[in-house]
């Protein structure tokens, strides 16, 4: 049995399988800090801290003692600096943390190159220019640095003690050379970063340690398996669902929301904010939207209407079509295509006869909003995928995964537990690394079960019109 452990943003989420079916899962809540507006941080102590609860779970319902590999997935471009010792120096700065927007001018303007290089335009979720921002703004911090890691990586420090981190997770430091898939001395030196700070780099499916006798007896799991380096969120997303192979493509709804087409060439698109990554299997390369809310807007409606995502969901399916108002998602900024940190959301178009269900299905529409725009910005390359797959806690409601067919004129399709998605692949990688499943098994894409066509939604395509306009109209003032 495989173990996979993804480190999200809102949970830890572990599953144990076979390689195909899932036969035990379990998740621990994590809170983000944002002790300054735009600042988005977590204590990676709090990463391990959950993890091990989620292991404590998932071991009453199948034993820990069966597990013969683990893999890794863990949100993407976190920064976790450790000194000499190890140890963890101040929170990790999060992928949706704004602070370091100046850094980026400053870092293109030293390295106009960065985009082909490092596969995007810098932009502060990024992990180099937050090195900038430690550099400036904290300097007392920035001299003890010994170790910079990602958050999954972390995790496997306190796993097997060593210091590692695989190629697509390293993809979104911008600290990469996405060509030649290894560390950039010229970005690192722009970035007030030292290449020793950087882990070794390896494949998604390579053991890079082996669990110790200490994290054992926290974890429950057995000492001595191997730990595979495993990879970012969107790439073990990608192994889930077979998307390895060139050609392949799919969404993710999660905290975030991902438009991501594998390929097997390097193929950067920076001007739209488009990332051009190294995938976490060899001589892989994918192209990904990142769009920095994703789903979370249902749950952020959610909380404030003191209802559930589902409810929201429900809401907005009784909506009147024709009397939606436009919501702006942008609760932290926006990545792809837009580039911008600074947007911030809201609703327009509000009458007296608003009522909350016509709130949630604007918000559910601004949704599917995001992803025709990724789409958009793909251009042609994406018209030949004959679907795409959807994975993530948002894949769970078949009308919003309507909405974005119809918004994106793309089909859409699910397959069982696609909610485990990144989880799912850091095990499948576990069980590459010890040889149970083969490099060209991950290449697989498992049976769609649930298709979503292109639906007629009155005034649907009139609405996407507005909703670009209003994020012209309102740019300037953010
Ligand atoms: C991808 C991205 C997010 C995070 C958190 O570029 O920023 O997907 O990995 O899930």
């Amino acid at each position: 049995m495989f173990l996979g452990i993804d480190i999200g943003t809102s949970a830890v989420k572990v599953i144990c399988t076979d390689g195909s079916t899932i036969h035990g899962s379990a998740s621990a809540d994590l809170t983000v800090q944002s002790p300054q507006p735009g600042w988005s941080e977590q204590d990676p102590n709090a990463w391990w801290a959950a993890t091990c609860k989620a292991l404590t779970e998932v071991g009453k319902t199948v034993s820990l003692a069966q597990v013969t590999a683990v893999g890794l997935s863990g949100q993407m471009h976190g920064a976790v600096l450790l000194d000499a010792q190890k140890t963890v120096l101040r929170p990790a700065i999060l992928w949706n943390d704004s602070r370091s927007t100046s850094d980026c001018a400053t870092l293109r303007e030293a390295l106009p190159e960065i985009g082909e290089i490092a596969g995007v335009l810098p932009l502060p979720g990024f992990t180099a220019p937050k090195l900038m921002w430690v550099a400036r703004e904290e300097p007392e911090i920035h001299a003890r640095i010994a170790h910079v890691l990602l958050p999954k990586d972390y995790i496997g420090l306190c796993l097997h003690g060593a210091l590692a981190t695989d190629r697509s997770d390293a993809a979104g430091t911008l600290w990469l050379d996405q060509s030649a898939r290894d560390w950039s001395a010229r970005v690192a030196e722009a970035s007030a970063t030292e290449l020793e700070w950087l882990p070794p780099l390896a494949d998604g499916q390579d053991i890079v340690g082996h669990v110790t006798a200490d994290a054992a007896s926290e974890t429950g799991l057995p000492a001595g398996i191997p730990v595979v380096a495993g990879g970012g969120d969107a790439a073990t997303g990608a192994v889930s669902l077979g998307a390895t192979e060139a050609g392949r493509g799919f969404i993710s709804l999660g905290t975030s929301g991902q438009l991501f087409v594998a390929g097997d060439v390097y193929r950067p698109n920076p001007a739209k904010f488009v990332h051009a990554f190294a995938h976490t299997v060899p001589d892989r390369w994918y192209q990904m939207a990142a769009m920095l809310n994703g789903a979370r807007p249902i749950a952020w409606l959610a909380g404030q209407l003191g209802i559930s995502a589902g409810d929201v969901v429900g809401l907005a399916e009784t909506a009147d079509p024709v009397r939606v108002p436009i919501f702006l998602p942008y609760l932290t900024g926006e990545r792809s295509p837009h580039g911008d940190p600074h947007i911030r959301a809201g609703f327009f178009g509000l009458e007296d006869s608003t009522d909350r269900a016509a709130l949630c299905r604007a918000v559910l529409e601004a949704v599917a909003f995001t992803f025709a725009d990724a789409a958009e910005s793909f251009g042609d390359s994406i018209a030949d995928l004959p679907h795409l797959a959807a994975i993530g806690g948002g894949s769970r409601s078949p009308f919003l995964l309507h909405l974005i067919a119809t918004a994106t004129g793309m089909r859409i399709g699910r397959t069982t537990g696609s909610d485990a998605g990144p989880a799912m692949g850091a095990a499948r990688l576990a069980g590459c690394g010890i040889g149970a499943l083969s490099l060209s098994d991950l290449g697989q894409e498992p049976e769609i079960t649930d298709w979503f066509d292109l639906l007629e939604i009155p005034g649907l395509d009139d609405r996407l019109e507005r909703y670009r306009a209003l994020y012209r109209a309102v740019k300037p003032l953010h």
